[in-house]
């Protein structure tokens, strides 16, 4: 009795917070302009905090949401998207999340942007709804390189053009994942998503800029991660997307480190 008791408590206060941390934590990255500081007295401000709520509460349900709230020069533009591939559940708590940490990571900035690997959400007082953005990226590169170079880039090339295709097809809002086995043992597996509010020659865009970094920043990495506030670029040598592959899921994924890109 004691030590199931015992169990009880090592699992609600060691094991628990952990548990629950794992899809909460820190974002992949966040982008706050500095050129847009504003202060607590601002319209602006509380502009914001309506358009958050909005996102919060009402884009989980679809997976994506633009919004504005305010008016004139005041007025506030938000958007929040979860990869398509996600669970409403894991987009729930990833729109939380990101709600939550937008403001305290960017608290004086009306354009702010922040990142996850199951979601996106964005504000600013200028409008940017339909537009490319490919400004500043963001990439997580694993620091190991593959040992072929020349046939996983022409393998990765192949399925990149894949997906990329899938992506601009209307029914599939943005979202192209597939995979490709490279040796019996090895299968590549890769992800790419638009925002939803961009037409399809804009998500071709943004693709194309985001694939076109791989010769000079992904370099033969064994796994790449390319953010922009339009699209999400991701490739891996592991099952990453859902459904997860669950023969491959025990594959060790190495180290990755993140670099800031700005054109
Ligand atoms: C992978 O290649 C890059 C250069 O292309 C090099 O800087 C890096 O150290 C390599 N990584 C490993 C683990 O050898
Ligand atoms: C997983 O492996 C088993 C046994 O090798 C196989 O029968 C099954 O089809 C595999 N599943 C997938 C999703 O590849």
């Amino acid at each position: 009795m004691t030590s199931l008791f015992n169990l009880l408590l090592f699992f609600f206060f060691l094991v628990l917070p952990f548990v629950s941390n794992a899809q909460s934590d820190d974002p992949l990255g966040q982008f706050c302009n500095q050129d847009t500081v504003i202060s607590k007295a601002s319209p602006i401000w509380s502009n914001i905090d309506h358009v958050l709520t909005e996102l919060v509460s009402k884009a989980p349900s679809t997976g994506f949401l633009t919004t504005s709230y305010g008016s004139g020069n005041d007025k506030v533009y938000g958007l929040a998207q979860c990869r398509g591939d996600v669970s409403q559940d894991d987009c729930s708590s990833c729109i939380q999340d990101a709600g939550k940490q937008i403001r305290q990571l960017c608290p004086d900035q009306a354009d702010a942007r922040i990142w996850y690997d199951y979601c996106f959400l964005r504000y600013d007082d200028k409008t940017f709804i339909g537009e490319v953005d490919t400004y500043s990226g963001i990439f997580y590169i694993n620091v190991e390189n593959v040992t072929d170079p020349g046939k996983f880039n022409k393998e990765l090339g192949r399925l990149m053009d894949r997906i990329e295709a899938d992506a601009v097809v209307p029914e599939n809002r943005g979202l192209g994942k597939s995979e490709t086995k490279l040796t019996p043992f090895i299968t590549l597996y890769a992800l790419v998503q638009c925002t939803r509010d961009l037409p399809k020659l804009s998500c071709a865009q943004c693709l194309a800029i985001a694939v076109g970094n791989f010769p000079a920043i992904c370099n033969s990495r064994k796994g790449c991660r390319v953010l922009y506030s339009s699209c999400y670029v991701r490739y891996e040598l592991y099952p990453f997307f859902f459904p997860l592959d669950r023969n491959d899921s025990n594959i060790a994924r190495g180290q990755t480190i993140k670099k800031l890109v700005y054109p």
